[in-house]
């Protein structure tokens, strides 16, 4: 399996086998992602993260991925700092930041900008997230903390909840466990419900996703639930928005009648639509599950600037 210099713009760049092996190479990240060892794989690469929107996860876990394995990082958090601002074009700044770097995290509000962007560079580009379309690593993370709180993904019955029309993780997540075999639920107003040429592409695939309004018909089935936010940035108007706004919201009530081993799972940030009182509960996996993020980060880095990289020599 070769990933030295390959792009990451959509899970689908990926066989299954490809995720297996990015997946068991995230375990052997653990010691280095905790601190506990200090690695220098990366020593004298450069990893240039722009953030075109915000971010507090992927870009930190990105950052202390490459710092964690000895590498540096140079980038922009915002691009009100750049020659964005004078008008510079995505092509440009690609342009550049190929030159003064190893590797390109770009986020970008724009569906198709991490692929327009991987065009312009010869260092390999990873899609951070772009619009509402994909964000691969995320789905990484997302099978990583399924499998390895539940020790596998065929035929559980995991459902998901909140923004499926413009949530980019549940477009990414989906079909990477439909692949995996999984049982797809979506819970959302019919407004933000699954684009129907997603649920074409997983009838496809031979999946059978169910749709529904209401998650107290359903929690007592679910193995996972995957709760996103309603992603207010991405409604064409603020009318659309409070139609939907606040529809849901996880709270200990609702899971009495949940699954003694049930895992809630989010990609936050969160909003109003899982209680804090949550938190506290063993079906609150979802702090864990960021931090799965860093071993993910790290292993894709290496995989993509190591040749033969199997997370030996750490
Ligand atoms: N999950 C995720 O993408 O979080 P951030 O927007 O904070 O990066």
């Amino acid at each position: 399996m070769d990933f030295m210099g390959r792009d990451v713009v959509s899970i689908k760049d990926f066989s299954v086998e490809e995720i297996e092996h990015i997946l068991n190479i995230a375990k052997k990240m653990a010691p280095l992602a905790g601190g506990k060892k200090k690695g220098n794989i990366l020593e004298g690469k450069v990893l240039a993260s722009l953030f075109y929107e915000p971010s507090t996860r992927t870009r930190l876990s990105f950052e202390s991925a490459m710092l964690r394995l000895g590498g540096s990082t140079i980038g922009f958090a915002e691009p009100g700092g750049t020659s964005f601002v004078k008008g510079e074009t995505i092509a440009d700044t690609i342009r550049m930041a190929e030159s003064y770097a190893d590797v390109i995290v770009l986020r970008h509000p724009n569906e198709g900008a991490a692929k327009l962007a991987s065009q312009f560079s010869s260092k390999p580009v990873i899609n951070a997230g772009d619009g509402a379309g994909q964000h691969p690593t995320q789905t990484l993370l997302d099978l990583y903390t399924i499998k390895s709180e539940k020790k596998k993904i065929e035929n559980l019955n995991i459902m998901m909840i909140g923004d499926m029309k413009y949530g980019r993780t549940v477009h990414s997540l989906s079909y990477a466990l439909a692949i995996f075999g999984a049982n797809l639920t979506f819970i959302a107003p019919s407004l933000i419900q699954m684009p129907q040429e997603i649920i074409n592409n997983l009838k496809a695939m031979g999946n059978e996703p169910q749709l529904s309004t209401s998650l107290s018909e359903n929690i007592q089935d679910a193995d996972v639930l995957y709760v996103t936010r309603i992603q207010k940035e991405r409604f064409p108007d603020e009318e659309e928005y409070l139609k939907v706004a606040g529809l849901y919201r996880i709270n200990n009530a609702l899971l009495r009648n949940a699954k003694k081993d049930l895992i809630i799972m989010h990609p936050l940030p969160r909003v109003d639509e899982i209680d804090p009182e949550v938190d506290d509960t063993p079906h609150a996996i979802y702090f864990k599950q960021a931090f799965n993020g860093v071993l993910i980060r790290m292993a894709l880095l290496g995989l993509l600037l190591i040749k033969d990289f199997d997370g030996g020599g750490i």
